[in-house]
């Protein structure tokens, strides 16, 4: 949508601590992540209180998972010195904010996004029949809309989640958005642009208004985009007047779709904890090295002299993320024609593992002597993060009517 909010260069994005990150998520997840610091300011956390939505019963490892997941992140690349790591928990905004919003979502809005079904439905074994659990999509929206973020890098799983907190913005604007003295602060906020300025935003604003121009409200959003001399508070203000509403107070986010990983689990499928198919960040290089050799190959190549079909074997979806173009077609010409057996065409992808995940391996071993570190990192996000979700939650706790001024 060609509003405001796709020009926040700002990324929050959230994992939950459920254990040790496994290679799929390194490829899918953790590389955009470290990608997108080049670009945008990131907010990451770790969302604990959404892992205990469906492990509230074993609490024993959150902590240690929470930390072990900021460990693993900075190994991998986040960089604390561009991008605010932080724990969910620790940043008690989150809760407030979605308590405020749960006053305001139907109950319709929740029972209908599409993962509270499906999981009930997929974790049997599971009470997914909790308040906390109908809920989780909301605080998901807490999370994003606490710092006004821009954009939600996302798996395809959670895009229901994002569209959910576009709807709940909405909805808190529309009721919101109307101080008693709108009309008069945005005209302040108008000759604050400069007479040339104003004059440009009054008469897209009519052609907008009088005429529905499209093209209009874009170049509007963009003028205001630009604007250097007016504050945070008067952007959000003149682009609800633009569109005809109140005062955007909470930003609609974007999803930023995540290609889902070309990597596949050790057996072709998902990569994924529960179908016990992964390797993790901190494997043992022996270790990797046995889950690889004793992956499933092209089942018709039975004995060392079959042919093979590449596009048959889960191997070769590896050499997809990890050969390069030359190896790759060598390997695919001796596998059809049985000029290389398996064992030989693994090795190729046990070297590489090894190889990608040593300096990461090495960073978590530094990390983990140097725990304090760590610790620090974590303090001092979380402590940038409350800065950024108090001013929101202030400015919340005003327009709802909670505070006077
Ligand atoms: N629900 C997300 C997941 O399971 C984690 C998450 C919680 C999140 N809050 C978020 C992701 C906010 C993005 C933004 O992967
Ligand atoms: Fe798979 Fe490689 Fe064996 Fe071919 S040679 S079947 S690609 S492991």
């Amino acid at each position: 949508m060609n509003n405001s909010v796709s020009q926040n260069q700002r990324v929050l994005s959230g994992m939950r601590p459920t254990g040790l990150m496994h290679l799929g998520q390194y490829h899918g997840v953790l590389k955009n992540w470290v990608e997108l610091q080049h670009s945008y300011e990131c907010f990451f956390f770790v969302a604990d209180w959404h892992a205990l939505t469906t492990h509230y019963e074993n609490t024993a490892s959150i902590a240690q998972s929470s930390f072990d997941l900021v460990v693993d992140w900075l190994a991998a690349g986040v960089n604390p010195g561009s991008s605010t790591i932080f724990i969910q928990s620790r940043v008690p905004e989150h809760a407030e904010l979605h308590t405020l919003l749960s006053m305001i979502t139907p109950l319709g809005w929740l029972e209908r996004v599409p993962s509270y079904k499906d999981q009930q439905d997929k974790l049997k074994d599971k009470d997914l029949s909790t308040y906390g659990f109908l809920g989780y999509p909301l605080l998901q929206s807490a999370d994003i809309l606490i710092y006004k973020a821009g954009h939600v890098p996302v798996g395809e799983d959670q895009v229901a989640h994002v569209e959910l907190t576009r709807e709940v913005a909405r909805r808190f604007n529309h009721l919101y958005g109307k101080e008693p003295d709108f009309e008069q602060k945005a005209q302040t906020a108008i000759k604050k642009m400069g007479k040339k300025n104003a004059r440009i935003y009054n008469d897209l604003l009519r052609r907008y208004q009088e005429q529905g121009d499209a093209e209009a409200l874009s170049v509007g959003h963009a003028l205001l985009d630009s604007q250097q001399n007016i504050s945070i508070g008067d952007k959000e203000r003149l682009t609800g007047y633009l569109e005809g509403g109140g005062r955007i107070i909470l930003p609609e986010p974007q999803a930023l779709l995540t290609r889902s990983s070309k990597m596949p689990g050790l057996d072709g499928q998902k990569m994924s904890k529960s179908y016990n198919n992964s390797i993790s960040l901190r494997e043992a290089p022996e270790a990797i090295e046995k889950k690889i050799r004793t992956m499933p190959t092209d089942p018709a190549r039975i004995r060392r002299t079959d042919p093979g079909d590449p596009q048959k074997c889960p191997v070769w979806q590896w050499h997809e993320v990890y050969s390069s173009d030359d190896l790759r077609a060598e390997i695919s010409s001796a596998c059809t024609t049985a000029s290389i057996g398996c064992v030989d065409c693994k090795q190729h992808i046990v070297d590489s593992v090894i190889k990608e995940l040593k300096p990461i391996q090495q960073r978590v071993r530094e990390f983990e002597q140097d725990p304090s570190s760590v610790e620090s990192i974590i303090n001092e996000g979380c402590e940038a993060a409350r800065d950024v979700a108090r001013d929101t939650i202030s400015e919340v706790r005003r327009a709802m009517g909670l505070r006077l001024g």
